[in-house]
């Protein structure tokens, strides 16, 4: 199987979500070396943990920014985020009874399913954070610019505070 790697067909184009995505294609790059490395492998566990945690990090921090934003399509998106977390749980419970082939089915599910959840809906909701950000800071300056324009004086040259009017 082809090794997970990062790419700007992957980008979402908002840094700090890329920045997790970059790692978590890493985290399953390295297990994928350790499973497919002779002898015993007994990072495993760890390099497994270390993914796992990785992943419900960043779908957590995802959910969070859509739920700031109002994204419209957070409940579809979220679904696909459990169902990924059910299915990895299950790979998990595998490995700690021993199940020889859990690791790379793992790997092979996290593999394809990233590469399709990136591509199309971590993409759409990147289009719309990236949207809703630049509709903030407009919002923004529209908002303090008039304020700023003023001169809240009155007739005795005195500063004052117009909503307390
Ligand atoms: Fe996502
Ligand atoms: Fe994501």
């Amino acid at each position: 199987m082809r090794s997970l790697k990062w790419s700007t067909s992957h980008a979402v184009f908002v840094a700090e979500i890329d920045d997790e995505h970059k790692e978590i294609f890493e985290a399953v790059s390295h297990l994928q070396t350790a499973l497919s490395s002779p002898g015993p492998p007994p990072e495993i566990p760890k390099l497994t943990e270390r993914l796992i945690a990785c992943i419900v990090g960043h779908f957590a921090h995802e959910e969070r920014l859509m739920r700031a934003a109002r994204y419209g399509s957070l409940n579809w998106h979220k679904q696909q985020h459990d169902a990924a977390k059910r299915r990895v749980e299950q790979f998990v419970i595998q490995i700690e009874q021993g199940d020889p082939k859990a690791g790379v089915e793992l790997v092979e599910y996290l593999t394809a399913w990233l590469r399709d959840h990136t591509r199309l809906a971590d993409r759409m909701m990147g289009a719309f954070l990236r949207n809703h950000r630049r509709v903030c800071k407009m919002t923004f300056r529209a908002g303090t610019k008039p304020v700023e324009s003023r001169a809240w004086v009155d007739a005795n040259g005195e500063r004052f505070d117009p909503l307390s009017k």
